[in-house]
C-alpha cells in the first residue's frame, strides 16, 4: 500500500543523513513530502530534497495560503517521520508549538509520528529533553534511537541519529501496527531478559535470553497507551524509553521487584527466562580451581516459581501471562506442554515458543502459540518480535476488556 508520508527534517548536522530516509521511503513506493525547518535547509539544500522526494518542498507558513497548506499537509499524511529531531524541535512538539510549517503539520495531523532524535549527549541527557521525550512517548509518539557512537565533534555517546534503514523500518512498522491506544489507563508489568545466579563475585549461572521479546512487549504496550513497569534482568539490548525500568539480576531479585510492581497491575507478562535453580551457597571469594581436585560439583537449590506464586496468591483483576520456552520439536506435544504449564502456574494465558541453539533466543523473529484458561489456542503468531508483541497484546486487551465488562455486569453501580 502506498502511504502518504511527511518527512520532517530539522536543523542538525544529521540532516544530511535524512536524505537517505527520504530515498528509502520513495524507493519503497511511498509518496513522500519533505517539510524541512529553516535550520535544516542550512545543512541540506531544497533542490536535493525535491529531487530525492520527487515532490515540491515547502517551508514557509505564509506560502500557499489559498490551499491552506499549513493544515493540508498534515491532514493528508498517513505517517509523519521527523529525522533528525533536534532537542529544540522535540521541545516544540512536546509544547504543541506551531510557529513553522512542520509544527503546524504535526498539530494538524492524526497520523502516527515517529521521531529520530539527534543531538549531543549532554542535550539528550538534559532533564528538560528527557521530560519532553516522556511527554511525546506518553502521547504515542514512537522514538527511534538515538544511537550511541561518534558525534559531530571528537566526542561520542548517546545522541547520534539512528541509521536511515533502522528509522525507515521502525516508521513503516509503526504505520502498519495498530494506531489504537487500547491500553490507555492500564498498568502493565513486563519481565524481560534472563536471570543470573551468582556462584562467586565473578561468576554466575545464566541463560541465553536477550530480552528482545520482553522489551518489544513493553515498548508495544507503551505505544498503546499503557503505563509500563519493565523488570529488566541483564538485558542485552537498550532499555526502552518511557517505561519505569527496575533492573534486577537474580531470580530472587526479580521476584521481589515483580511482586511489588504487580500490586494493582492490570496484567503481568512474565517474558523473562528465570533460573529454576541457584547455587546453594555463594562463595565470598573467587572459587579456586585447585581447591576441589579435578572436578567441581555444584550444589543447587530450587528457586521459587515466581509466576506460580503470583497465580496461587489472590490477584483479582490482574491478568497473568506466562511464557514457556521449550525445545520439544513436535507441535502437538509442544502445545500440550504449554497447556499443562499454564495449569500448573495458574496463569490466564500462556505463550508457548520453541527455542533451540538457533531458535527463539537473541533472534529478531519469533513464532508463538497462545493458549488460554479453556485450553483454547487463541492465536498463532509468527513474525518480528515487535509484531508478535502486538499480537500478544491484542489477546491481553481482549481478555482485559471481557473481564471489565463482566465486572460491570456483576456490579452495575
Ligand atoms: O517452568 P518454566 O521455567 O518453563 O516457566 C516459564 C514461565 O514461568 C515464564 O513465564 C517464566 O518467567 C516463569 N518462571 C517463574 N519463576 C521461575 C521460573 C520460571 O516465574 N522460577
Amino acid at each position: 500500500m502506498t502511504l502518504n508520508i511527511v518527512v520532517g527534517i530539522t536543523g542538525g548536522i544529521a540532516a544530511y543523513k535524512a536524505v537517505g530516509v527520504v530515498r528509502a521511503l520513495v524507493l519503497a513506493g511511498h509518496d513522500v513530502h519533505v517539510v524541512p525547518t529553516e535550520g535544516a535547509l542550512r545543512f541540506v539544500g531544497r533542490p536535493t530534497l525535491e529531487a530525492i522526494s520527487r515532490n515540491p518542498v515547502h517551508t514557509d507558513l505564509y506560502e500557499g495560503v489559498a490551499e491552506v497548506r499549513h493544515v493540508a499537509i498534515g491532514q493528508a499524511a498517513d505517517l509523519i517521520v521527523i529525522a533528525p529531531a533536534t532537542a529544540n524541535t522535540i521541545a516544540k512538539l512536546a509544547a504543541g508549538l506551531a510557529d513553522d510549517l512542520l509544527g503546524n503539520t504535526v498539530l494538524a495531523s492524526e497520523a502516527p509520528v515517529v521521531i529520530a532524535p539527534a543531538m549531543h549527549t549532554e542535550m539528550w541527557r538534559n532533564p528538560a529533553t528527557q521530560a519532553n521525550i516522556a511527554t511525546l512517548v506518553e502521547r504515542g509518539v514512537t522514538v527511534v534511537g538515538p544511537a550511541v557512537g561518534q558525534l559531530t565533534g571528537t566526542d561520542s555517546g548517546p545522541g547520534r541519529m539512528e541509521e536511515p534503514d533502522v528509522i525507515v523500518a521502525a516508521a513503516l512498522a509503526r504505520a502498519a501496527s495498530p494506531s489504537t491506544r487500547d491500553l490507555a489507563g492500564r498498568r502493565i508489568v513486563v519481565t524481560a531478559g534472563g536471570t543470573r545466579e551468582p556462584l562467586d563475585p565473578v561468576r554466575f549461572l545464566g541463560n541465553r535470553s536477550s530480552g528482545k521479546q520482553g522489551v518489544a512487549i513493553a515498548e508495544a504496550a507503551r505505544a498503546r497507551g499503557a503505563e509500563v513497569t519493565l523488570v529488566a534482568a541483564n538485558l542485552e539490548i537498550a532499555e526502552p524509553d518511557g517505561c519505569d525500568v527496575r533492573r534486577v539480576s537474580s531470580a530472587l531479585e526479580l521476584q521481589a521487584a515483580v511482586t511489588d510492581a504487580a500490586q494493582g497491575a492490570d496484567a503481568v507478562v512474565m517474558a523473562a527466562a528465570v533460573a529454576d535453580y541457584r547455587p546453594a551457597a555463594v562463595s565470598e571469594s573467587k572459587i579456586k580451581k585447585d581447591a576441589s581436585g579435578d572436578g567441581l560439583t555444584l550444589e543447587l537449590v530450587r528457586n521459587p516459581d515466581i509466576l506460580a506464586g503470583l497465580g496461587a496468591a489472590p490477584h483479582d483483576g490482574t491478568l497473568l501471562v506466562g511464557f514457556a520456552a521449550e525445545t520439544e520439536p513436535d507441535d502437538e506435544r509442544l502445545l500440550e506442554l504449554g497447556r499443562s504449564k499454564r495449569r500448573a502456574k495458574g496463569a490466564d494465558l500462556l505463550v508457548v515458543n520453541r527455542v533451540g541453539w538457533s531458535e527463539g533466543f537473541a533472534t529478531d523473529e519469533n513464532s508463538v502459540v497462545v493458549v488460554d484458561r479453556d485450553d483454547t489456542v487463541v492465536t498463532r503468531l509468527h513474525g518480528t518480535k515487535t509484531s508478535v508483541a502486538d499480537g500478544i497484546l491484542d489477546v491481553v486487551v481482549s481478555k482485559l476488556t471481557s473481564t471489565t465488562e463482566r465486572t460491570k455486569e456483576a456490579d452495575p453501580a
